[in-house]
């Protein structure tokens, strides 16, 4: 039987293998319904297809997919759902027409030109369909099928999972739009193919994302988490211990991940690339072989398991401990060990000159003699022992351990995630600090955040027992004071905190 990321995405003419069959479901058939309706009265006609795709949550492996390591998160049940009409080539309108089901997000229009820029300096809510847009056709150009000549494309949106969470809308967008555009161009591809092209098209936004968040919007499976690998990807089910509840809760700071791209997720991308060729040059290789060599930490791992070896362990971060300093370096240093300019290092990656374009302006701004440009090396123990905390967690998974013990295990992980996250990563901030801490305190058995960090939301492993008092104390111990304030309102309480089983990947409707 073939793997399921080897088979398409699936077509339904109903919505129950999705959203299943009782109160989701009917809120799943109003969404449909209002989305339907709104698209006929600002566009006139009905939408040809539906697509959907997931939000996620990762259970554990933060910021390691990017270097290589396996991931495990699981899609949760908020999606994003994109309605779409692909107008005839006679028709006069070229453009893509981008509308939003709510009123917060304006009507966005585009050329119908596949090879336009995004224009990244000018952040538009519609740019994550371009994405998707522009990933399509490029991916169908290297596949040599012919598509025809670009049309206009009426597209309407519908997304229910929070912006700037750390749950994936960037992806869950993504995801869904690429889907509906091949949808309309009646092709589909292999489940593992859409997530690396998907991948590859959120890269259009200005992140240098891993692959995680879009393998596990398209590859889902309902009921499991999934171990994602890469290289190639591949999705195994992970069957979670059914005595313990994932419950999700949202700092309130916001995380905004394309935004802050240059001082926070493509600053450590850049940090790592760095480590990984420092560490190869001090491990033997040639500056040149290593700057050509090393894309991510996970090409010098076996060099650094054999240096550990050579002291008597197997773990990589022995060889971080000790080849690299702990104070964080300067550019001028690195350029000494790498024989080579950072610009020139990164020349081929624009987003990568913008982490270092940032980090002069600061220097300039403070005109102090403050350190300006610097990069903290303790980065790679993040990412190796995070890569080791995810094996642990799908071995304990699969262990013959009492469920009392297991779960015990599994959160011990997940706090141990977090710390790493939090101290040597440097991806928290004080509102998940102070959540994860309320968490605990409430009895989950680990707690940490989520997706890249720097805002957005936990996830807590609690007893399925639990589940409603914790969401109590949660709501009275961390919301209550922000409702009075005027942060959030009461009534929404739902959106930011809920337990959340593992849903289904991404999907096509016809109806
Ligand atoms: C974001 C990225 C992912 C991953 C996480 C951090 O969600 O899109 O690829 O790197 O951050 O684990």
């Amino acid at each position: 039987m073939a793997r399921h990321e080897d088979l398409p995405i699936p077509i339904y003419e109903t919505l129950e293998p999705v959203y299943g069959v009782e109160s989701q479901l009917q809120e799943a058939l109003l969404r449909f319904e209002n989305l339907k309706s709104k698209f006929i009265q600002v566009f006139g006609h009905s939408p040809h297809i539906f697509a959907r795709s997931p939000g996620r949550v990762n259970l554990i492996g933060e910021h390691i997919d990017y270097e290589g390591y396996s991931v495990l998160p699981m899609a949760i049940r908020q999606d994003t759902i994109v309605a779409i009409r692909k107008r005839d080539a006679g028709e006069p309108e070229k453009r893509l027409l981008i509308a939003n089901v709510s009123d917060k997000y304006p009507l966005c229009t585009y050329p119908a030109d596949p090879n336009q820029d995004i224009d990244l300096k000018n952040h538009r809510w519609g740019h994550y369909f371009i994405c998707g847009y522009k990933g399509f056709y490029e991916y169908v150009k290297s596949k040599g099928l012919d598509v025809g000549e670009p049309v206009g494309l009426d597209v309407m949106i519908d997304g229910t999972v929070p912006t700037g969470s750390g749950l994936s809308s960037s992806a869950a967008f993504v995801c869904s739009s690429t889907i509906a555009i091949m949808a309309a161009f009646d092709v589909n591809f292999p489940k593992k193919e859409i997530a690396q092209l998907t991948c590859e098209c959120e890269r259009h936004i200005g992140t240098q994302s891993g692959g995680m968040d879009q393998a596990i919007s398209v590859m889902a499976q309902s009921g499991f988490a999934e171990l994602i690998d890469f290289n190639p990807i591949c999705a195994t089910d992970v069957q979670l211990p059914a005595g313990g509840s994932f419950v999700i809760a949202h700092s309130l700071a916001e995380s905004q991940k394309a935004v802050t791209a240059a001082t926070n997720y493509n600053n450590r991308v850049v940090e790592c690339r760095l480590a990984a060729i420092v560490l190869g040059i001090k491990l033997g290789m040639k500056p040149q072989e290593a700057i050509s060599k090393l894309k991510t930490l996970s090409d010098v791992e076996g060099s650094c398991v054999s240096f550990a070896s050579s002291r008597g362990s197997s773990d990589p971060v022995v060889a971080v401990k000790e080849l690299l300093s702990e104070e964080p370096y300067r550019a001028e240093n690195i350029e000494k060990i790498t024989e080579e300019n950072l610009q020139s290092i990164f020349a081929d990656s624009p987003t990568s000159l913008d982490v270092l374009k940032v980090a002069r302006q600061y220097k300039l701004f403070q005109c102090t003699t403050k350190l300006g440009l610097t990069f903290d090396f303790q980065r790679a123990s993040h990412v190796y022992s995070e890569a080791k905390r995810v094996h642990a967690f799908k071995d304990t998974v699969s262990s013959n351990l009492s469920e009392e013990d297991m779960l015990k295990k599994l959160g011990d992980l997940m706090n141990e995630s977090h710390y790493s996250c939090s101290v040597l990563y440097e991806c928290s901030c004080p509102e998940l600090e102070e959540l994860v801490k309320v968490c605990r305190d409430n009895g989950a058995l680990g707690a940490r955040l989520t997706g890249a960090g720097w805002g957005g939301c936990a996830v807590a492993l609690v007893k399925e027992s639990i589940v409603s008092e914790f969401i109590l104390n949660l709501k009275k111990q961390f919301y209550k004071s922000r409702m009075e304030k005027g942060v959030i309102d009461g009534s929404d309480l739902g959106l930011y905190v809920f337990a959340s089983k593992p849903s289904s990947g991404a999907a096509i409707f016809k109806f």
